[in-house]
């Protein structure tokens, strides 16, 4: 990759938006040492928590990298163009906020599954929101729809872009930046990774800069039950957003993980309590799943490693869920809150790549 942001496409002439303003504060996300969440583990445990950007979230980076990836090759222009997107949760949130900085149109189509506070929060940015009620009619999902929608809307929008967050390799090299953070953080030590699995952006872009470095560090991809992404079992309904996915995405790449593991919607619950409790920070429910994998591999980790978690969000918009002990017990009966078992999915090798 020729070029100092990762893009393989050569700036336009006039060169590309310098990060200035709000956008300079994507990425930098503290790594901060985890004392209490196990202490029992003879590790060094980090938490790389990007609830720190901006826009809440880990997708702010790959918003912006998608974006002025998109600027840089022309295929955007600022004042003037239109982005379009399916997205109802963090990427939106990062995209409504690039796009307001840009001055870009953004259409978010969303379905009715979308929280209020993640429509508010879009308007607020200025993006307008398209929400899909009806399912695709053959499968009864919503998805097909969705994107059905933003086909017309491409097609019938002057100067319109879909970033296409699920095969946009903008998105991977968007997280070359937050394992060089990492890296540099932990002087080039760092000895295992553990992180959640949507698009593949964060896992792709991680390894990435892994390989590129000559790192030695095991990547754990955390994936949902219920999920396909690594090709294991049926897609079923799961109640946490952000990791796993019910189709795989173009851009992943299942050799990026050295070993997958798949945690429940209740682990994810417990794992967010957890954290909470013990290191009090509020985190989102993929970071909760990524705290009970920890768990999963902790027989693993040599005595004196350091250890990553990549906490993608933060726990603000969970309140209704996550953190509220009604919902919990709606839909996982009776648990005790916060229990501390060890959760019981599995662990799966998957070569490496
Ligand atoms: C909360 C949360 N966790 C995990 C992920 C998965 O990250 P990636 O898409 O980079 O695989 C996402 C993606 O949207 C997310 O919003």
């Amino acid at each position: 990759m020729p070029y100092e942001d990762g893009n393989a496409v050569a700036p336009p002439p006039g060169g590309i938006p310098e990060l200035r303003g709000i956008l300079a504060a994507v990425g930098k996300t503290p790594l901060i040492a985890l004392e209490r969440l196990r202490p029992d583990l003879p590790v060094k445990l980090y938490a790389k928590t990007e609830r720190f950007n901006p826009g809440g979230s880990v997708k702010d980076r790959s918003a912006l990298g998608m974006v002025r990836g998109a600027i840089r090759q022309g295929r955007l222009v600022p004042g003037r163009s239109t982005v379009i997107e399916s997205s109802s949760g963090n990427l939106a949130i990062g995209l409504a906020q690039i796009c307001a900085y840009f001055d870009l149109r953004l259409v978010c189509v969303v379905d009715a599954r979308t929280t209020q506070q993640n429509i508010s929060i879009l308007r607020a940015y200025g993006a307008e929101v398209e929400v899909v009620t009806d399912p695709d009619p053959a499968t009864g999902e919503l998805l097909p729809m969705r994107l059905r929608r933003v086909a017309e809307l491409l097609a019938e929008t002057p100067d319109a872009y879909w970033p296409d967050q699920y095969a946009n390799p903008l998105n991977r090299q968007a997280h070359l930046t937050t394992m060089r953070e990492i890296s540099e953080a932990l002087d080039g030590r760092v000895d295992h990774l553990i992180l959640a699995a949507g698009t593949g952006g964060t896992l792709g872009g991680c390894a990435e800069f892994i390989r590129q470095s000559g790192m030695d560090t095991t990547v754990h991809a955390v994936d949902a039950v219920g999920s396909v992404l690594f090709g294991k079992g049926r897609s079923c309904k799961r109640l946490v957003p952000g990791h796993g996915a019910s189709v795989v995405p173009r851009l992943l790449r299942p050799a990026d993980a050295d070993h997958v593991v798949h945690v429940t919607d209740l682990d994810c619950v417990l794992g967010c309590r957890r954290l909470v409790r013990r290191e009090a920070i509020l985190a989102g429910g993929s970071s909760g799943a990524v705290v009970s994998a920890l768990d999963r591999v902790a027989e693993r980790l040599e005595p004196g490693s350091n250890v990553v978690l990549i906490l993608p969000d933060g726990g603000d918009r969970y309140l209704d869920t996550i953190y509220d002990d009604a919902w919990v017990r709606r839909h996982f009966g009776d648990v005790a809150l916060p229990q501390l078992a060890v959760s019981t999915g599995e662990l799966v090798d998957i070569g490496r790549g």
